[in-house]
């Protein structure tokens, strides 16, 4: 009849567990004293032969053991050397450990930006097109009454995707310089009446500063029907301006020219910083330009082969990144394209 010294066996588990060093070891020590053939198991078994006087000792005595080797247990599963050990070996995954937050990203100041101008123009029943970056010469210049001898068209100002041979000009591939030559697409596959705003990335080939990009975003905006007036122009820029910048800014439509509308102005709004008096951020003047409109050139509608004198319309085109500069006072445009986060987060 085996004789058990439960001190001593109490004793060699606390050895056992103080050195284990993976979770395979805590599970080794689990079957060799809890498993179906485990030495707890075993004094059981042994029970059968004891003597009635023994009987009761050997039953508390295998009670003692089990409850140790389970708060061994317990405690080695939780503890966090063993929870980098086990990370190590990659053998068990710890559900006690704090798990890692995720970190849920957001729309970029620029996309967030272009999403509310194009939102509020969506909700007076504007459609939203979209144009490709690389386009032809002709709808480029040429369908926007851009002159081959225009100062815009020169190499220089513009990223031709190959050397440009004046005798076919039209047929030459670049990286669009505005948003304007998708009112071409757009009147080409549709007929009126229609509001678009197309919003996306233009390039120019300047070198980056404070205030230039080689690549920037516009959006543009065309409406076409058969009695659009330059009430309707001002109309429509005004409800803008005071539901994106607020109620009380004040614009003015300032005469100017473009190609390819007539009469053609550039809108200013009063500086958000000084409020009119005068500041570095207007450069003194009190208002700062946010974008460039005007009447449909009928020579345009002529290049889409619109009936002659049938329709009139009106257009608009905006910076994104100037918009957003003024809107939340961002003095570097590269602060866009960095993807610093610090920056990013503030949005
Ligand atoms: N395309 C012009 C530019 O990039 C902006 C512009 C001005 C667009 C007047 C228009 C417009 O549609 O009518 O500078």
């Amino acid at each position: 009849m085996p004789s058990w010294n439960f001190e001593q066996l109490i004793d060699q588990a606390k050895k056992d567990f103080a050195s284990v060093a993976s979770s395979s070891d805590i599970e080794d020590l689990r079957v060799k004293y809890l498993g179906r053939k485990g030495l707890v198991a075993q004094i059981y078994d042994s029970l059968a032969q004891a003597s009635p006087e023994e009987k009761p000792l050997i039953g508390k005595g295998a009670n003692d053991l089990k409850k140790n080797v389970s708060e061994l247990l317990d405690q080695k599963k939780g503890s966090p050397s063993l929870s980098a050990a086990a990370k190590k070996d990659g053998s068990c995954f710890d559900i006690t450990l704090p798990g890692v937050a995720p970190a849920p990203g957001h729309r970029h100041i620029l996309s967030q930006t272009m999403n509310d101008i194009c939102g509020l123009f969506e909700r007076l029943g504007f459609a939203i097109f979209e144009g490709p970056e690389i386009e032809t010469e002709f709808n480029n210049f040429t369908a926007l009454n851009i002159p081959v001898d225009h100062p815009s068209r020169d190499a220089f100002d513009t990223f031709y995707l190959k050397e440009r041979d004046l005798s076919t000009k039209d047929r030459y591939l670049l990286l669009r310089s505005h948003t304007s030559p998708a009112q071409i697409r757009v009147m080409q596959a549709f007929k009126p009446p229609l509001a678009v705003v197309v919003p996306g990335k233009v390039y120019r080939p300047d070198a980056m500063d404070a205030s230039h990009s080689f690549m920037f975003h516009q959006v543009e905006g065309l409406v076409v029907d058969e009695d659009v007036k330059l009430a309707d122009l001002k109309g429509l820029l005004t409800n803008f301006c005071k539901k994106f910048f607020g109620e009380n800014i004040k614009m003015r439509f300032r005469p100017h020219f473009f190609p390819f509308t007539e009469p053609s102005a550039e809108v200013d709004i009063s500086c958000y910083i000084c409020g009119g008096k005068g500041c570095s951020v207007c450069g003194r003047k009190g208002w700062l330009e946010i974008l460039g409109c005007g009447m449909v050139h009928p020579k345009v509608f002529e290049a889409v082969k619109y009936p002659n004198g049938k329709y009139t319309g009106l257009a608009f085109g905006m910076g994104v990144e100037r918009i957003a500069m003024l809107k939340h006072g961002i003095n570097d445009i590269r602060l866009f394209y960095e993807n610093d986060m610090r920056f990013l987060k503030q949005f």
